[in-house]
């Protein structure tokens, strides 16, 4: 217990030092002047970044940009963004940024080809097939590789990549947003949202705090509506003891690993893994998931990379003495990584997305190894931060595929239920077609809901419900709560 108000005063005192330290960084008063003068640019600014030859795409009546916001000038930090303008009447629709996890992944080779853009990575390997469900169809989607290192986002200084954490690229994310909008002025005061998964659920609520947090000065103004969670990695003792939870109420481990684990892992404490019993039951853990896809417990693996049917795969992701919870990797089906991978390393692909010239070529990956194990810095929960959002009223909805092991729907519940909050409307189904598509419960300040038999990144699992489900969210009204309406 004192251990662990000790750490979180500690961390406090670190995050208000590095707070101190970044305000002034991160806006310079000459960004400053920028970006609360909007008569510097009366019209758009980005007809540069307007994707019109991309090989592969399926015909689309919206329009599409893409390309590089610098960050940092001093130190050359530059980052990937691709959004998509709303199929039909996009000055009538907000604007949402969508994150993926990792920390390392890109949501570009996630959110936007394999899950919620208009383009899927198609499995032939050769271009994008139209998605019928794409988010794009509610909202303007802006999907942004965040932070530096991740897919096409870079830093032309090395030592950038030493430093890279939550609160680092929460800033970046953060002056991104301002600089994307000198290109975009539309959208400056467009009502905003920020959605995300796995990892993500550390970085969306942080960015929304700093969001909230600089809104203060009225020429920063942005406005944040709301957060939207899924799977979302929330804080690590709670995440951890779901995650073993699960693996055994759903068969994936005996009884006997789970007592052991029960016995002798303090997930709370700063280093759970020096309890060698500990260790080992969790060992135990992830050697049975290394046989199945972790991230959807009943839908088959990819058998076809070698690389990744063989037993090492989630050992060596996981790093003990970084504290870290095992990296993020895949989808409702892992070789699609493989075609976004060979997809966006083609020169005639990065030069239609303003990536590369086309003969200097980018090199690509769709998550960064490196960024994951090097990660610096790591909130541990980021319960606080939805208190603060929650009592600013910001609307906070979270959902959970309930087939997936990584980030399962227990480990959500055990960490909301920190928050104690009252119930404004009990747990029960909601539906989509006529069926039950999973549950949900609503609090003061919170709607938390299932999708009954979606994996980890659950729109590659349930694309039209995830659509109709995040059109309440936008709407803000409870998801279709009777089954034929
Ligand atoms: C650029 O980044 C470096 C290192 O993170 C930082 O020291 C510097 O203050 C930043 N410059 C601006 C203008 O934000
Ligand atoms: C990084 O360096 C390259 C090569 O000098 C340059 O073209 C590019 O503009 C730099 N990026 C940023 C964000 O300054
Ligand atoms: C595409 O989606 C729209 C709206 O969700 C639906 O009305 C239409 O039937 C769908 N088309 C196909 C081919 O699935
Ligand atoms: C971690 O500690 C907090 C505060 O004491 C407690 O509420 C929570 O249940 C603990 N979590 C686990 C997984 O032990
Ligand atoms: C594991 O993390 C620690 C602390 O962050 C780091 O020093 C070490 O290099 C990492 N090990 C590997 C194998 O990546
Ligand atoms: C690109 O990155 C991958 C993964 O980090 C690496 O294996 C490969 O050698 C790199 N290719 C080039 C051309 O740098």
């Amino acid at each position: 217990m004192d251990n662990i108000e000790l750490k979180l005063s500690t961390f406090y005192i670190l995050a208000f030092i590095l707070f101190l330290f970044m305000k002034p960084a991160s806006v310079s008063s000459r960004d400053h002047r920028q970006w609360g003068d909007e008569r510097i640019l009366t019209s758009e600014n980005n007809n540069g970044d307007l994707v019109t030859n991309l090989p592969g795409q399926p015909p689309a009546d919206f329009k599409h940009y893409a390309g590089y916001v610098t960050v940092n000038e001093t130190n050359g930090r530059a980052l990937f963004y691709w959004f998509y303008e709303s199929i039909t009447k996009p000055e009538d629709k907000p604007l949402v940024l969508w994150l993926n996890g990792g920390p390392g992944c890109s949501s570009v080779g996630y959110g936007a080809t394999q899950e919620i853009g208009p383009f899927l990575v198609d499995t032939n390997g050769k271009g994008l097939k139209f998605n019928n469900y794409s988010w794009n169809r509610e909202a303007n989607m802006l999907f942004l590789e965040s932070p530096v290192g991740v897919g096409f986002s870079y830093s032309n200084t090395t030592s950038d990549y030493a430093q890279l954490g939550d609160d680092f690229t929460a800033n970046d994310a953060y002056t991104f947003l301002h600089n994307w909008f000198l290109k975009f002025p539309s959208y400056r005061t467009r009502t905003f949202y920020i959605a995300g998964e796995s990892y993500a659920g550390k970085y969306v609520p942080e960015l929304a705090e700093l969001i909230q947090d600089r809104n203060k000065d009225p020429s920063l103004h942005i406005d944040l509506n709301g957060i939207l969670l899924g799977n979302p990695e929330t804080s690590d003792a709670e995440d951890w003891l779901g995650l073993v939870d699960y693996a055994w109420s759903h068969a994936v481990i005996s009884d006997e690993t789970y007592k052991t684990i029960r016995r002798n892992c303090d997930f709370n404490s700063s280093d759970p893994w020096s309890n060698r019993e500990c260790g080992q039951g969790v060992d135990e853990v992830l050697k049975q998931y290394n046989e199945i896809d972790i991230y959807s417990l009943y839908t088959s693996v990819c058998f076809a990379i070698t690389a990744r049917s063989n037993d090492q795969s989630m050992q060596t992701v996981m790093n003990r003495s970084s504290k870290m919870m095992p990296r993020i990797l895949g989808g409702y089906d892992p070789c699609l990584d493989d075609y976004a991978t060979a997809f966006y390393n083609r020169p005639d692909v990065q030069k239609a997305l303003h990536a590369s010239d086309g003969h200097n070529l980018k090199n690509w990956s769709i998550c960064n190894d490196k960024i994951f194990k090097g990660w610096a810095q790591s909130k541990p929960s980021v319960i606080p931060i939805y208190r603060k959002l929650i009592s600013a009223g910001l609307r906070i909805w979270v959902y959970s595929g309930d087939t997936d092991g990584r980030v399962p729907v227990l480990s959500t519940r055990y960490s909301l239920s920190i928050l104690g909050l009252p119930i404004t409307k009990q747990w029960r189904p909601w539906y989509h077609e006529k069926e039950v598509s999973g549950w949900y419960q609503q609090y003061e300040g919170l709607t938390f809901a299932t999708f009954r038999g979606a994996g980890h990144a659950v729109p590659c699992f349930k694309p039209s419900n995830s659509l109709a489900f995040f059109s309440s969210f936008l709407l803000g009204e409870s998801p279709p709560s009777t089954k034929y309406n």
